[in-house]
């Protein structure tokens, strides 16, 4: 049985993968799967929360006793956080955003001509979210959760995005065509402005969600005494 000790607490979490549209038939998107994401949720209803979990293209079944928001974009999705974040204890941003999007969204799918090679497709740059979130928090106290995705120089990349960031805990996973995205389980190392670094071995979705939220309640709990 799960401690109870995000009663009273509202969550957000984001989960699943931003899809950026070139046309009406194409889009830009990742493997996300929103497993994680997803267990980050029924992991904080089952401790106690209110949670409202903007979900990004996934094919899940919809969790118990969340509130459920759909999205498709990274526009999208910064719009539903930041609307949720504005009375949340807590926000966890596990979704894969795109860092980009096409500059311009074709009404008609685009042809190909004879004889040439494609446009180049341009691209501009989507806000970051956490960034964002982190350096103007909603509320005081707000403890606010980064992910990060690596498949090289996982460790050094994530302190670097911890820094950049700027989010009291950043959960650094490696990931792959099938690595992370899409399974079951996964392996993280928690690392937190403090300086302090965690790591949880390999295990289902889940049991890395509860580790999170045994780091985000106490901080919660230190920041309303
Ligand atoms: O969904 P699954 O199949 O279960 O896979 C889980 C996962 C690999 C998607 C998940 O564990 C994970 O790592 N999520 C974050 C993926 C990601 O976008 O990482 P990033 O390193 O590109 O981004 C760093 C952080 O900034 C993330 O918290 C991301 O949500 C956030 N971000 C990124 C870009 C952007 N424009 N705005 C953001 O807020």
């Amino acid at each position: 049985v799960a401690e109870p000790d995000l009663v009273g607490r509202h969550v957000v979490i984001s989960a699943g993968g931003t899809r950026e549209p070139l046309d009406p038939v194409r889009f830009l998107g990742n493997r996300s799967s929103g497993k994680q994401g997803y267990a980050l949720a029924r992991t904080a209803v089952a401790r106690g929360a209110r949670v409202t979990l903007v979900s990004a293209n996934t094919a899940l079944a919809d969790p118990a006793g969340v509130d459920l928001v759909r999205v498709g974009t990274a526009l999208q999705l910064r719009e539903a956080v930041l609307k949720a974040a504005a009375d949340a204890d807590a926000v966890v941003m596990a979704a894969a955003v795109a860092d980009f999007r096409p500059a311009e969204y074709a009404g008609g799918k685009i042809k190909k001509k004879d004889g040439q090679e494609p446009a180049p497709v341009t691209l501009v740059r989507n806000p970051d979210i956490l960034a964002e979130i982190s350096a103007d928090r909603a509320r005081e106290g707000q403890v606010v959760v980064g992910f990060a995705a690596e498949t090289d120089d996982v460790l050094a990349n994530g302190r670097s995005k911890l820094l950049r960031k700027g989010c009291d805990l950043l959960v650094v996973n490696e990931v792959g065509e099938a690595k992370t995205f899409g399974s079951e389980e996964n392996e993280a190392v928690i690392l937190s402005s403090d300086g302090s670094e965690l790591a949880v071995p390999y295990g289902p979705k889940e049991s890395l969600a509860d580790v999170i939220w045994d780091q985000v309640a106490p901080r919660l709990a230190a920041r309303r005494a």
